[in-house]
């Protein structure tokens, strides 16, 4: 069929392109293109922040360790060196934490894009950055949601390898610049606050929470280049409609409730799966793994696995719409485990040629990390929960995500001083665990609706229930199911 031919089609732009011919108003216009773009300036800030301490650990320990032994006039313990380090690396995950819960406040009281400008002042709070990236999903026609919520993922990674490169010693990872190099964080916050100013506020808060339906039109003709809105208008009242019919759900009551309990647990545990997986300990603490496990300039490999985290992110937007979400979280963590695994073995031996293999596998680790694990659990949310109850899963989920996110940060180099090159058999087990869990526990929610998913979990037979057929929307455009599942596909 027409549909599935579609289903099958791979690559990005053959999806835009379609979504471009085939769907009503859903024009790539520049404005839109420049408005989701500046969104995933946060997502960049999300992955500077989370790369850029990584290939300077050992010059900067030194300034730690100069600054206080000078003024103690003693030499400062390894122990307390450890911690100010795994503090230091940690420490903006506690952004990450207060962002995800304020989100929901910030938004609706002063709109999306003033929020940016604003926590872009706070800019430490970077992690709240990555958080009001959603704005994206706000002024993307329905169809191509999904399309632009994956620059997320892809703008963490990005944001990543930039870190990493800057922080090569002939740029800025060096005793006098390094300084330079943290600071560089501001700059993303400057270009995004700059580029703000020639944004439009989005149409669905304007029109949803403000009630200003004619400024509302405005910027939608500007975001579809099109004079006709009234389609996107007519949709949005819908959800408004909907959105007052349904309840607001609290988070207790999402512990509460036995239709959402289940629901709630799966999110939380993918969170945990991603993050527990050790993709951070890569992240944060690659150089100095390699470097103790003898390989010389290993800054190279941190690049190297920061290269082969971004070519990945693409290939799994392909791959997403191919196999279900189910099967490459499965296969992600799976092949996850055996690279640890192999890792382990390659750090303990220290061989001289077999050392190459612990970067090898590291690569493995990193690529199978972006096939399921790294983007799945952060849109999986969406599809789990209804408009009621998603701004209250989101935050638990987003809390979970940098609650464990901080704790393998801080508690890795302390993880590798007591069990030296064992220490991925900690994530191994972690994965294995993880693995078991979303074979009996997580449904497939591609092509699903949410009732079909909820039915689902009533009846405890969810990975055998037949997927009900996808609906027109989905039918046309697979990337949008991938992100997001509408209100109006609830309805359908
Ligand atoms: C995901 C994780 C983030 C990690 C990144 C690596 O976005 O949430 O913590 O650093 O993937 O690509």
């Amino acid at each position: 069929s027409p549909g599935k031919t579609e289903r099958n089609m791979r690559g990005f732009t053959a999806i835009l392109w379609n979504l471009n011919t085939e769907q009503r108003g859903m024009q790539l216009t520049a404005p839109l293109i420049y408005a989701v773009s500046v969104a995933a300036i946060g997502s960049l800030q999300f992955g500077y922040n989370t790369g850029v301490i990584n290939a300077p650990e050992k010059i900067i320990r030194g300034f730690y360790n100069r600054t206080l032994s000078q003024r103690s006039g003693e030499p400062t313990s390894p122990e307390l060196l450890t911690s100010l380090w795994s503090l230091s690396v940690a420490i903006f995950s506690v952004g990450g934490m207060i962002g995800s819960f304020s989100v929901g406040l910030f938004v609706n009281r002063f709109g999306r894009r003033n929020s940016m400008l604003l926590v872009n002042v706070l800019a430490f709070i970077g992690g709240a950055l990555m958080a009001l990236s959603k704005y994206s999903n706000e002024v993307s026609p329905t169809g191509l949601r999904g399309a632009f919520g994956t620059l997320n993922q892809l703008g963490i990674v990005i944001g990543i390898l930039v870190a990493q490169i800057f922080g090569l010693k002939e740029i800025l990872g060096t005793e006098a610049l390094w300084p330079l190099l943290l600071g560089l964080t501001i700059v993303p916050a400057v270009m995004q606050c700059v580029a703000l100013l020639f944004c439009p506020e989005s149409p669905r808060f304007l029109l949803i929470n403000k009630m200003e339906e004619e400024k509302a039109q405005t910027v939608l003709q500007k975001l579809r280049g099109t004079q006709d809105v009234s389609q996107d208008i007519l949709e949005m009242k819908e959800e408004s409609a909907k959105m007052s019919q349904e309840k607001k759900v609290t988070i207790p009551e999402l512990f509460r409730s036995p239709n959402y309990r289940q629901a709630i647990m799966i999110s939380i545990t993918l969170q945990l799966s991603q993050q527990l997986s050790g993709i951070n300990a890569v992240f944060y603490y690659s150089t100095g793994i390699f470097e103790r496990a003898g390989i010389k300039e290993p800054v190279y490999a941190t690049i190297g696995a920061g290269a082969v985290n971004t070519v990945f992110t693409v290939v799994s937007l392909f791959l997403v719409e191919r196999a279900g979400r189910r099967t490459l979280h499965l296969v992600g963590l799976g092949g996850m485990a055996v690279c640890a695994a192999i890792m382990t073995v390659a750090l303990a031996l220290k061989e001289q040629w077999i050392r190459y293999i612990s970067i090898v596998a590291t690569f493995g680790f990193v690529a199978l990390f972006e096939i399921g694990p790294g983007p799945i659990p952060w849109f999986i949310v969406a599809e789990l929960f209804s408009q009621g109850p998603r701004p209250a899963a989101m935050a638990v989920a987003g809390c979970s995500n940098w609650t464990s996110n901080f704790l393998v940060g801080m508690l890795f180099p302390y993880a590798e001083k007591l069990c030296g090159p064992y220490v991925f058999l900690i994530f191994l087990a972690f994965l294995v665990i993880f693995f078991v869990f979303t074979y009996f526990k997580v449904p497939e929610t591609k092509g699903r609706t949410f009732e079909d998913i909820s039915r689902g979990f009533e009846e405890q037979v969810e990975r055998q229930s037949p997927p009900s057929p996808p609906t027109e929307n989905t039918e046309k455009n697979p990337m949008v199911e991938m992100n997001n599942i509408e209100p109006e596909k609830e309805a359908a």
